[in-house]
């Protein structure tokens, strides 16, 4: 395996994965580090393109009896709003598809917001109490918006934000009409972890890769720590582990 490794500082290291089977086994590798240390440690997950190739290689790890989720509770980060559990586009049925039914965490112990609920705040306000009821999560996997959002934190939300209901931005509702026949189709809410939810973590793993995630890295890892960059509040979190393909990493300094 060829990675690169860097401890940039000592919260902060950055890893860039050229192969994608590697990649995945490198975050794959942390994930097991943790459940080592804690079988029933709390996991916070991401949907989108970024974490798929985990999930497939937490699936042949559980398959060939190499790691056990009979403990794990799970928090996702977010959920459409209106989109209900069985929409082929929503993150419940995401997550069924590219986890949950092919290893053995249990039901009860799987927590996604939900995105039909006929009262929104209530439930943000629900799954707040919940993350406080379990947390704190010990391992929080993220992707990275091209704007820089974390959940679907888009730019401008408060660091001090607990699980709310949020407006996605256009450019995130250009970015994911990838998934759906046509943008009219992409949700104009979601129901999201807050950033203060997901800083409190004990340790962060953000997965990015490809050209169209370069500005959103540097801006996150190097740039200010503002608001307008909700990403770049990782700079302020003590365990952080980013994982990037070349492409990705392209336009980082601290890497050279
Ligand atoms: C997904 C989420 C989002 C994505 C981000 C990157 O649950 O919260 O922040 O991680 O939009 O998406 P991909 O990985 O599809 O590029």
């Amino acid at each position: 395996m060829v990675i690169k490794q860097w401890q940039v500082n000592p919260s902060l290291r950055v890893a860039v994965i050229d192969d994608s089977q590697e990649y995945a086994q490198f975050a794959a590798d942390c994930v097991c580090r943790v459940l080592q240390a804690k079988p029933a440690a709390v996991l916070g997950l991401a949907t989108g393109s970024s974490p798929i190739g985990l999930y497939k290689e937490l699936i042949a790890r559980y398959k060939s009896g190499r790691i056990d989720f009979s403990q794990v509770r799970t928090f996702n980060l977010d959920e459409y709003v209106g989109l209900p559990p069985e929409h082929p586009q929503s993150y419940r049925y995401f997550m069924e598809e590219n986890l949950f039914r092919h290893v053995n965490v249990k039901p009860e112990n799987i927590h996604i917001p939900s995105g039909t609920n006929t009262d929104l705040s209530k439930e943000a306000e629900n799954y707040a109490q919940l993350l406080a009821t379990y947390g704190p999560v010990d391992l929080q996997v993220l992707g990275l918006g091209g704007n820089g959002h974390i959940g679907f934190n888009e730019p401008g939300t408060p660091f001090s934000s607990r699980t709310h209901v949020v407006q996605l931005a256009e450019s995130t509702i250009e970015a994911n009409s990838r998934f759906f026949t046509s943008k009219e189709q992409v949700p104009r809410q979601a129901v999201t972890m807050g950033v203060a939810d997901i800083m409190a973590a004990r340790e962060i793993m953000l997965l990015a890769s490809g050209e169209q995630k370069e500005q959103a890295i540097k801006a996150a890892l190097e740039g200010e720590v503002t608001p307008q960059v909700p990403a770049s509040v990782l700079q302020t979190h003590n365990n952080v582990t980013v994982i990037l393909d070349p492409a990705a990493a392209a336009l980082l300094d601290c890497i050279k």
